[in-house]
Formats: C-alpha cells, structure tokens, sequence
C-alpha cells in the first residue's frame, strides 16, 4: 500500500502554533506518512506586522515554509489544522484559506480525509476549546473524519485537552508534553488514515 499522506497546515504569528506544527510533522513521519508542512499566507498588514518584532521575526525565520494550496489538500489522506486563538476562533488567515476550498468542497474532494487541530492561546481559559470546536464544524461541513486525541495516550492525561493539542503561549514556548502531545495527535490521526486507506483498498 501506498503510504498516506499528511499535510500539516497551520498559521502563526509568533511560532507557537509553529513549533506545534513541526512536532505534528514530526510524529506524522514517524508514523510512516509522507507529510507536507505548509504555512498559510499572511494577511496583516506591514505595520501591524512591524509594531510586534517577535511577529516579524518569526515571518522572516519561517521564509523557507512553503505557503498551503489546495492541492496540499487534495493530495492528502490527512490534514491536521494547527491555530492561534483569536477571539476563541480560529485566525483569520487560516480562515481565509479555508474560505478558498469551496471549489474541491462542491467536487466532494475533501470528504472521507481525516481531520484534527491544534491551536495556542495567550491564556489558560481562553477559548482553546472553542477554537478546535470551530475547526470542527468547517470538518463536519466538508464530510471529514474527525480524529481527536482524545484520552488515548498517556501524554493526554499530562496535556489535559481531548479535542486537540493545545498551549497557553503566555507561559512561554510550547513545553515537552505539549510536544509529545502534537506528535501523538499526528500519529493517531495518521494510523487512523492507514487503516481506511488499507480496508478501502482490500
Ligand atoms: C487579535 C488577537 C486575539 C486573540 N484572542 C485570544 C483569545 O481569545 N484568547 C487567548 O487566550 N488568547 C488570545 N490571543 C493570544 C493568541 O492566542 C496567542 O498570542 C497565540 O496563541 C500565540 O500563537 P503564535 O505564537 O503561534 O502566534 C489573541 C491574540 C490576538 C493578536
């Protein structure tokens, strides 16, 4: 069998979701998936950009990132979606993205994909959960499967959050459990796509 596929996608202004998005690309891998890391394209403005300088760096030292596209998704077998939390929701700028899929949507090419998310957000209580029920709802309207880490590890008694990797970015860059747990996420959601992909193929 062909191995699967997995396009981690995600956005970040100041590498939290980024350093997630690296360890899911890393726990995809080891799961034996050919795996596709891509940044969405930034949206703000230069001088919004430019008034927090850990905003720019992070823009400048993720360069080599190559940018999502629709194909990213239409070639996958899996995505995980990774997010700050803006407001409880997802960023605009993956949102943006996503508003662009209503071509591949209406041909029915996102349906029968696996799907999960991460996200970071400034504090403890605010809106982490929120978000990833968000993403999921964009999952549900594409006929996706939906893989949540649940409490299928040991790490996500450690990490704590069933719907999806999280990290509070106000105690600093994502810690080791938060690591493990997004390298988890991906390799559950990849061995979820193995086994579809096997019995669609039998
Ligand atoms: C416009 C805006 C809205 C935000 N809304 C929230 C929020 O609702 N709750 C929260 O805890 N943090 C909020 N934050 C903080 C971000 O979630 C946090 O900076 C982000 O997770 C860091 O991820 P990054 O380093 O990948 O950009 C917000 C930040 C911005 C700029």
């Amino acid at each position: 069998m062909k191995p699967v596929n997995a396009a981690i996608i995600y956005y970040s202004s100041t590498g939290t979701v980024h350093a997630l998005a690296r360890a899911a690309t890393e726990g995809a891998e080891k799961a034996g998936a050919r795996v596709r890391l891509r940044k969405v394209a930034e949206l703000a403005p230069p001088g919004a950009i430019s008034a927090h300088p850990a905003w720019g760096q992070h823009l400048q030292d993720t360069a080599d990132v190559a940018e999502a596209s629709l194909d990213d998704l239409d070639w996958a077998d899996v995505v995980l979606f990774g997010t700050p939390t803006r407001f409880g929701n997802p960023a605009s700028q993956l949102r943006a993205f996503i508003d662009t899929t209503g071509g591949l949507w209406r041909q029915g090419r996102l349906a029968d994909k696996v799907y999960s998310a991460f996200t970071a957000s400034g504090t403890a209580h605010g809106g982490q959960e929120s978000t990833l029920l968000a993403m999921g709802n964009v999952f549900y309207h594409w006929g996706g499967i939906i893989v949540p880490p649940g409490y299928t590890d040991p790490v996500q008694f450690q990490t704590g959050n069933p719907y999806g990797t999280s990290h509070v970015a106000g105690d600093g860059p994502p810690n080791d459990v938060a690591l493990e747990a997004a390298r988890y996420q991906a390799r559950r959601a990849v061995d979820t796509a193995a086994a579809l992909k096997a019995g669609r193929a039998a």
